[in-house]
């Protein structure tokens, strides 16, 4: 069974991310031919900074790392090292319709009206169609907000399969195996996003103690002071108890029946994301103090990826006649 997932370089990694998702990267690793990629390609799409982008992406390679993910047991790569997803892009625009691409309701919702919205905003589901397919990818975890894209993946191997000849696996969605969603802090009925604008509501993977004990303790919860499992009603202080499960392999019903104060929950939320986070912040400095070595496992997790994504392309290129 071969996987494939992809973490965007813009902004920094937090604990939605670790908790929701590279945790269970870091569990499937050993189980599945996985392959995890930081999609600086995607990145471009919007205005940047390169500066920005380029240390960004090198602290989310070393973050995916430093969080367990081993070179050794699975592939993970920067997308532009791999010069074949950008190639097979092409062969992927040559391949969508415009109708297709303008029903996204995604870029409906990101770039519609703008004159000045990049095309490789409104393309960006060719690329994607690409990033999957260069790999024979059978599964895509995919959240809600991806499906629609990787039902057109699926429509475009089957397209590209008949008119040129067998050459990509369909993809099938799978749920991802998530450890939990996690809420912003300040806002609790939002989902924590790197593209969050206020980083009140964030918990970094880098975040010192003291900021994550400040942050914790201001983190919004109702007035009643009742510590109660109950994502509806009551979402600041769920959100707590399933960052807390979540974080200790513990159910949130049974956690918050050991408390009766949100100051006591907190104090303790605080101590245990301490603990959680501190090895993977000094693993991470390590990894971000030796620059070649760094390199090294950049250039080997391509030379890994090229091998599978090489030869679909020139499979790919084959089939179209170059
Ligand atoms: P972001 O919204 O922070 O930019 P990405 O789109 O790069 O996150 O997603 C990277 C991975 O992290 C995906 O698998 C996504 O489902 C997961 N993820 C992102 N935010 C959360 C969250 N708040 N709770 C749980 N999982 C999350
Ligand atoms: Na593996």
């Amino acid at each position: 069974m071969r996987v494939l997932s992809g973490i965007q370089p813009t902004g920094q990694a937090h604990i939605g991310n670790y908790f929701g998702a590279i945790k269970s990267w870091v569990a499937q690793q050993e189980l599945q031919d996985s392959y995890f990629t930081v999609v600086d390609l995607h990145a471009i799409t919007i205005e940047h900074d390169p500066k920005e982008l380029y240390l960004g992406t090198l602290e989310l390679f070393a973050t995916l790392l430093a969080a367990g993910l081993d070179q050794d047991k699975c592939t993970i790569f920067v997308q532009s090292h791999v010069a074949a997803h950008a190639n097979l892009a092409w062969l992927m625009e040559c391949t969508v319709s415009m109708g297709e691409l303008n029903r996204m309701t995604q870029f409906k919702d990101k770039g519609r009206g703008s004159e000045s919205v990049r095309a490789g905003l409104f393309t960006y589901p060719a690329l994607m169609a690409a990033d999957v397919l260069l790999y024979q990818a059978d599964k895509v975890p995919v959240g809600d907000d991806q499906k629609q894209h990787l039902e057109l993946t699926r429509d475009l191997a089957m397209r590209f399969n008949r008119l040129y000849g067998e050459v990509f696996t369909v993809p099938e969605p799978s749920i991802p195996t998530i450890g939990a969603r996690i809420m912003d802090l300040s806002n609790p009925t939002k989902k924590m996003s790197k593209s969050s604008s206020s980083p009140a509501g964030i918990i970094y993977l880098l975040e010192p103690a003291d900021q994550i004990k400040k942050k914790i303790s201001k983190a919004v919860t109702d007035t009643d002071n009742c510590v109660e499992y109950d994502p509806q009603n009551r979402s600041g202080i769920s959100n707590l108890l399933e960052i807390f499960g979540v974080a200790t392999g513990k159910d949130p019903r049974s956690i918050a029946q050991s408390y009766s104060s949100y100051g006591a929950l907190k104090n303790d939320l605080t101590e245990v994301l301490v603990t959680n986070l501190a090895p993977i912040r000094d693993r991470l400095n390590n990894l971000l103090d030796d620059k070649a070595e760094l390199a090294r496992l950049m250039r080997m997790g391509a030379e890994k990826a090229e091998i599978t994504a090489n030869e679909t392309l020139r499979r790919a290129q084959d089939a179209v006649g170059f």
